[in-house]
């Protein structure tokens, strides 16, 4: 029983015992955690990202001479609840002998660094095993607690084949989902790559049943490939055994209007976040087509929903320090947002 989450409850605490009752872990569960704001708080960031094995040159952000540090120093508060501190040797321990995969492009791959640092600065004195081929998958092991952190990387959760003609994007087919059904714990995210044309477009062709075409509406792509992934959950995975979680769309800052700054065509400039809890531009409209296909899946399937909390964070992203100095405003620091997003998904899984 905890007395903060009677407190946060507010005008509920007026029936006194009803608010006694309820507090506790459960409102962490019942309370909608994604819907908040951002303060300041100085005990942040989490770790300190210099001490953390292998972070990947184009998140880490201080190595590359951000100055600005103010972006580390914020909390994610929820409207009507607490968001609990990672406390990573509880993360291990509730998860001992399990594996995780986080499964997408490369903001599941960010999320996963991320969740390594944490767990490492939590357990410094802890061996981590690396295993795989650090492109397709990573593997790292906490031996001592028997839990194991992977990534595997995948632009569009469905196929992508070569043949004769080129490279063909399959829209129903999920040929790696053997492997995958096989965790307790999958984050799957996939996005960012179903807009790209020219050099950056991955395949040549769209193969949907017999059909093979050039292009197609790709927001309608984005659908049908997201629901050969919801009915591969709902056909092959055991989610008595393995949890089952889908990121919400990861915004990117590239245009100004969005934020109501007109004439801002980057993220090179920003500092802080948004103050409050809406982003003046509204949610993506990808987000609206994760949630069709996730309320059509008859397995239980949680949304991660971090797509506003992360809209807010236009302070966030790398911009121009990283290893390649391009100007990233897609992908983001580590330590920083990411962070947030495995607090969230630490309250998931582990109770
Ligand atoms: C995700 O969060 C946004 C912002 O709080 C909200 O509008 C949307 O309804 C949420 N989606 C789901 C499925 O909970
Ligand atoms: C990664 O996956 C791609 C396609 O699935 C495959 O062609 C490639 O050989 C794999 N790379 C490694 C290093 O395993
Ligand atoms: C990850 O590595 C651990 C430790 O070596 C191993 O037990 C586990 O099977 C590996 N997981 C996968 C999916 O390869
Ligand atoms: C999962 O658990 C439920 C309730 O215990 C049971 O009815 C169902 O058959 C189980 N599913 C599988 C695939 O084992
Ligand atoms: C980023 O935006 C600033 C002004 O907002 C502009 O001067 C700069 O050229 C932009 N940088 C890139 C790489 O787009
Ligand atoms: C955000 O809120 C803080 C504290 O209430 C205030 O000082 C600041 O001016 C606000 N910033 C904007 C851009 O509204
Ligand atoms: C919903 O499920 C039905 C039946 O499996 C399927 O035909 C349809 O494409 C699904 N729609 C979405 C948006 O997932």
């Amino acid at each position: 029983m905890k007395i903060e989450n009677c407190w946060v409850l507010g005008v509920v605490c007026v029936w006194g015992w009803v608010c006694l009752v309820s507090g506790g872990r459960d409102d962490e569960l019942s309370c909608n955690m994604y819907e908040g704001e951002w303060v300041w708080d100085d005990s942040y960031p989490l770790y300190d990202s210099s001490n953390c094995p292998n972070i990947r040159s184009e998140f880490n952000c201080l190595k590359y001479g951000r100055p600005d540090h103010l972006y580390l120093k914020y909390r994610w508060q929820p409207t009507n609840c607490n968001l609990p501190r990672f406390d990573g040797k509880d993360f291990l321990t509730k998860l001992k002998g399990k594996q995780i995969m986080f499964v997408g492009d490369s903001v599941s791959l960010n999320q996963w660094q991320s969740l390594i640092c944490l767990l490492h600065s939590s357990v410094p004195q802890t061996q981590i095993l690396e295993q795989g081929d650090d492109i397709n998958v990573s593997n790292y092991t906490f031996p001592d607690y028997k839990v194991s952190v992977l990534v595997f990387h995948s632009t569009h959760l469905v196929d992508i084949e070569v043949e004769k003609i080129g490279r063909v994007l399959k829209l129903d087919s999920i040929k790696s989902g053997s492997l995958w059904k096989n965790m307790d714990i999958l984050v799957f995210n996939t996005w960012l790559w179903w807009y790209r044309r020219g050099p950056k477009q991955p395949w040549d062709y769209i193969q949907l049943g017999d059909k093979i075409v050039k292009d197609m509406d790709r927001m309608e792509a984005f659908r049908i490939g997201l629901t050969t992934w919801g009915n591969w959950v709902d056909a092959d995975v055991d989610t008595n055994k393995t949890k089952v979680l889908f990121q919400g769309i990861s915004p990117s800052h590239y245009n100004g209007m969005e934020w109501n700054e007109p004439g801002v065509k980057n993220c090179s400039k920003e500092t802080k976040p948004i103050n409050g809890s809406t982003y003046p531009a509204g949610l993506p409209k990808a987000l609206y087509v994760v949630e069709d296909v996730l309320k059509n899946i008859t397995k239980p399937v949680h949304l991660l929903n971090i797509t506003t909390l992360s809209q807010l964070r236009k302070d966030a992203h790398p911009s121009s320090y990283n290893s390649f100095k391009g100007m990233d405003c897609t992908h983001w620091c580590v330590a920083g947002l990411t962070d947030t997003w495995n607090q969230l998904l630490s309250v998931q899984v582990t109770s």
